[in-house]
């Protein structure tokens, strides 16, 4: 490790040592020439210290003494060797050393992690932790029909879904392509189905009127697609305006009366899909419980 060694400043000072004799109990003050101080342990650092800048000033002139003689040779018009370093000179840590020192640590971080989850990467499933994260896609701006497009029904395009103006490729998602759970979704900002789980009726991007918590899911599945570690964000999808006067998407719960027809509507988001998969499916369910 003597790339620690020298990031400390090199060598660490001797521990001082005690004089031979007891008439030698007094030594020079290291700060207030002529006065003579004890050797009582508690002196102790302060005489390490003054012993190691003797040392260092001894090897210092002893180098400038070997610097000059060398200097007086290339006058002389004499060869030299290259000249050596000044012992005593402070090291400089350095881009080189501040790199090195972080591969160590994240070298150490990695194998800790290894040794105690067995994962490099403690078992972490960010997104940050992945290559294509920091890989720029290129952005583009769809329409609602250009976005539809792309809704899986062409096996040989790719599928994309928004939610609240993003849109992200979603086709390693199964759920999505023709025949899954949640095929009703591509080719589409449904940002209020995604908040109310209304996704015949609310396969819009209208979310007006939405409550605190539909709120709070719909954030909820934004952080989870711009989170995601398959899916990533291509583009933004404009919407024509929504008229403020036109009427808000009613709720597919209705209160009474035909509740369970609604609750079959509910269950069956897509008439040409299967019914969303049973919730013990899945580690998803437990996110979707929260909601
Ligand atoms: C507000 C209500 C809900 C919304 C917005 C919603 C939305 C979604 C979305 C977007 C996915 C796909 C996630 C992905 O890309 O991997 C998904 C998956 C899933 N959902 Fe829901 N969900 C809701 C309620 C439910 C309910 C009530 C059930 C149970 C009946 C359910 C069961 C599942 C299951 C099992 C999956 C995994 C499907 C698969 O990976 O093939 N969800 N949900």
């Amino acid at each position: 490790m003597s790339w620690l060694k020298e990031m400390a400043g090199g060598e660490a000072p001797a521990p001082y040592k005690e004089p031979a004799g007891p008439s030698e109990a007094k030594v020079k003050d290291p700060a207030i020439p002529n006065r003579m101080v004890s050797t009582k342990t508690a002196n102790k650092p302060f005489l390490a210290y003054k012993e190691y800048r003797e040392k260092q000033e001894r090897l210092h002139n002893k180098w400038v003494e070997k610097k000059k003689e060398r200097d007086e040779k290339i006058a002389r018009g004499e060869k030299v060797g290259p000249l050596e370093r000044d012992p005593t000179a402070e090291e400089e840590v350095g881009l080189l050393g501040l790199l090195k020192f972080l591969v160590y640590l994240l070298l150490f971080v990695a194998l800790t992690g290894k040794f105690i989850t067995g994962s490099y990467l403690w078992e972490s499933d960010s997104k940050w932790l992945h290559l294509k994260t920091y890989i720029p896609t290129n952005q583009r701006l769809f329409s609602e029909r250009q976005l539809a497009l792309f809704d899986g029904s062409d096996p040989m395009k790719p599928i994309y879904l928004a939610i609240d103006g993003d849109v992200y490729d979603v086709s390693s998602g199964k759920a999505y392509k023709p025949g899954g759970s949640y095929h009703i979704l591509a080719g589409v900002d449904a940002a209020r189905a995604f908040a109310t789980g209304c996704f015949v009726d609310h396969r819009t991007h209208d979310i007006r009127g939405l409550s605190e918590r539909e709120l709070k899911g719909l954030q909820h599945w934004k952080t989870f697609f711009a989170e995601h570690k398959t899916y990533t964000k291509v583009g933004k999808v404009s919407h024509p305006p929504i008229d403020p006067a036109s009427p808000i998407p009613e709720s597919c719960r209705t209160p009474k009366g035909d509740k369970k027809e609604a609750e079959a509507k509910q269950t069956k988001p897509d008439e040409a899909q299967p019914k969303p998969p049973s919730h013990t499916q899945s580690k998803q369910h437990a996110e979707h419980q929260e909601l």
